[in-house]
């Protein structure tokens, strides 16, 4: 089923916790924006993606043209400048009830500064924003510094998905359920 697309008042709403988000200490200290990707910004996710993931685990280049081109995607990212310090892809799904954190990466020299917290917040706000009740994502067994993110932000392991990774290395489903808005 087709992600359900943003109402003007979700759109609003979802506008304004970007705006909040900026002001928070991981961004604002240092003058960093977060905004949405747009097609123009693929070489400089390439160059960051090049640097945090194996080519065997990489997306590469066609896929993320797709990811930008279509707007079923949603690519966010964290810029110092005209350099892409963090991104974040998201597959928001009407029919799954979800969103999917497809792909998730830090600069090396920024990392352990909450910039991966906050693009899991604004995770979140975007489930929210479309009424989407809980997160999903897949990691490396082996990769703890992210597994340790997610179980700190609530995340819980729902099964081991073998040769995910590839011949050897299974992945973990992760989920997080997001209590009700009232
Ligand atoms: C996993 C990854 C996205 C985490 O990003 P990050 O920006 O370093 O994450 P955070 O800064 O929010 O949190 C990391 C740690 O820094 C700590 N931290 C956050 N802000 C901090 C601050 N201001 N001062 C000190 N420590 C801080 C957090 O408590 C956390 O500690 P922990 O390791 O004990 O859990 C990043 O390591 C990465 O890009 N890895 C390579 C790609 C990858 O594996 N992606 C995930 C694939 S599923």
């Amino acid at each position: 089923m087709a992600i359900r697309e943003l109402d003007s008042m979700s759109a609003n709403w979802l506008a304004q916790q970007v705006t909040w988000l900026q002001t928070q200490p991981a961004l604002l200290q240092h003058g960093y924006q977060l905004r949405p990707a747009t097609r123009a910004d693929r070489d400089a996710i390439l160059v960051l993606e090049r640097y945090c993931f194996s080519p065997w685990l990489a997306f590469g280049r066609r896929h993320w043209h797709e990811q930008l081109r279509r707007q079923s995607r949603r690519v966010w990212l964290v810029l110092d400048g005209d350099q892409v310090l963090a991104y974040m892809a998201l597959l928001p799904h009407g029919g799954w009830q979800q969103v999917s954190v497809t792909a998730l990466a830090v600069h090396w020299q920024h990392r352990g500064q909450g910039l991966g917290a906050l693009l899991l917040s604004l995770a979140e706000l975007e489930a929210r924003a479309r009424g989407l009740g809980r997160i999903r994502l897949e990691v490396d067994c082996d990769n703890d510094t992210a597994l340790r993110l997610y179980r700190r932000h609530g995340y819980v392991a729902l099964c081991s998905i073998p040769d995910y990774y590839g011949v050897g290395r299974p992945g973990i489903r992760l989920e997080k359920r997001l209590p009700e808005m009232i």
